[in-house]
């Protein structure tokens, strides 16, 4: 089967009604602010990694010729130094947080461990981390090797693997746990917490909570103040645009932050790291959270996908982003769903984030043939899962429409059965 079999892009059948929610879009003059490649790929995959801001390649030349290139290592004085604080605090209202409160910094992976196990170390008597089998995996690697090193039990308390078990989460908190760690929204359904519900929980033990927000962040709003959350941290390179392995960020609440001690002592942590004092002394504040040298051209890629999210207001996004969702559950029920597709995601958009996905036992070769025949990027999640990621600063409604008319298409001629042995490392 070639491309053009699958009908033509953007006119594809029936096509009117998309075209007329893209045209009263109120975010359509974004999508131009970003790099779209000439061919008509349909990217459906910024919740991996999102597309590159126009603006970030301006800021990185300026970086590179100027700071770099130019002033060398002066450029730590006259800009460097602060970056990671600066772009924090313009990340914070995105999070519901104040100055102050947040920082770039290494990876999620690596702000994960750090955060847990300052929240551990803070309660020595208590014996339980709480978490849940749809968090991300690396988090519940990380918080396994924390019980494991300090003898602590870790909880994955069960799910139905698209839903929260909110009940069975109350029942594990009890005075025993020092920390609940989960995901806003989760990597493979979709599933949004409410923050606030998961915190009166932790609180009234006296418990303290860790948001993963890698997958909301730039897309749902979040209240970390209004909430009383105590810790959170996130990925840049989704929602907010940042490039490949643009580094994380981490809060932690304004008062927390001198009782938390950073487990990696590291000098960008230290009270005056260029006294080269040989004891360590943290400093007070968000920057007792920093390790080592900043990847500065990474930080600043941040920067261009942080403001285009502002300017557009998270709020607008997340109605589109709703819109979006909505509408493709509805075209997968029209679709999709008398083909064998079952919704992996929540029904209720209020629980949904920005992707919505859908299950099938053939979903691999389905997902390559999307790619390579379909000119349609979603990801594969182990075992049966094609994840479907809504940006709603590029993505429009007419890709939704196209993609669910080409995935169809694709099913019912089979052209899938010709990818079942592809391997690739990354899915
Ligand atoms: C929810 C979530 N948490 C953590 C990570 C890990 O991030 P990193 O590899 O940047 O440490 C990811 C990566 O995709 C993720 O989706």
């Amino acid at each position: 089967m070639m491309l053009q079999d699958l009908g033509p892009y953007p006119k594809a059948e029936g096509y009117e009604p998309a075209l007329a929610l893209d045209l009263s879009d109120p975010l359509r003059n974004h999508r131009d602010r970003y790099v779209h490649t000439g061919d008509d790929l349909i990217y459906l995959d910024g919740n991996s990694l999102g597309r590159l801001p126009k603006a970030a390649i301006e800021s990185l030349e300026a970086v590179i010729h100027r700071q770099w290139g130019d002033r060398l290592i002066r450029s730590w004085n006259e800009s460097w130094w602060e970056l990671q604080l600066e772009i924090g605090d313009l990340l914070a209202p995105l999070l519901g947080a104040s100055r102050g409160e947040v920082i770039i910094s290494d990876s999620t992976s690596v702000n994960l461990y750090k955060l847990a196990l300052s929240a551990v170390n803070a309660a020595p008597q208590r014996s339980k981390i709480v978490t849940d089998d749809l968090n991300f995996p690396t988090d519940i690697y990380i918080l396994e090797g924390i019980a494991g090193q300090l003898d602590k039990e870790l909880v994955i308390v069960t799910s139905d693997g698209v839903h929260a078990p909110l009940e069975e989460l109350e029942n594990e908190i009890d005075e025993t746990t020092a920390l609940v760690s989960l995901s806003h929204t989760v990597f493979k359904s979709g599933y949004t917490y409410e923050i606030a519900d998961v915190n009166v929980m932790a609180h009234r033990v006296g418990a303290l909570t860790l948001w993963d927000c890698s997958h909301s962040v730039g897309v749902v709003p979040i209240a970390l103040n209004a909430t009383g959350s105590d810790l959170a941290i996130g990925c840049t390179y989704k929602y907010l645009n940042g490039g490949p392995g643009s580094p994380a960020f981490i809060y932690v609440r304004s008062d927390l932050q001198d009782s938390l001690e950073n487990p990696i002592t590291a000098w960008w942590g230290h009270a005056e790291p260029f006294s080269f004092d040989l004891d360590f002394r943290p400093v007070s504040g968000i920057r007792r959270f920093h390790t080592g040298t900043m990847p500065i051209l990474s930080l600043a890629a941040t920067e261009a996908g942080i403001n285009d999210v502002i300017t557009a207001g998270v709020d607008n996004i997340r109605a589109k982003s709703v819109a979006m969702t909505e509408y493709l559950v509805e075209q997968w029920d029209l679709h999709l769903r008398p083909l064998g597709f079952e919704l992996a995601s929540p029904t209720d958009p209020d629980r949904r984030g920005s992707h919505v996905s859908l299950e099938h036992e053939e979903a691999w070769p389905i997902t390559r043939a999307l790619i390579e025949v379909g000119q349609v990027l979603p990801d594969f999640r182990a075992p049966d899962n094609i994840r479907l990621g809504l940006s709603p600063l590029y993505n429009t409604f007419l890709d939704i429409h196209t993609a669910v008319q080409r995935l169809q298409l694709i099913f019912e001629s089979k052209t899938h059965d010709a990818f079942a042995g592809v391997k690739t490392t990354v899915t």
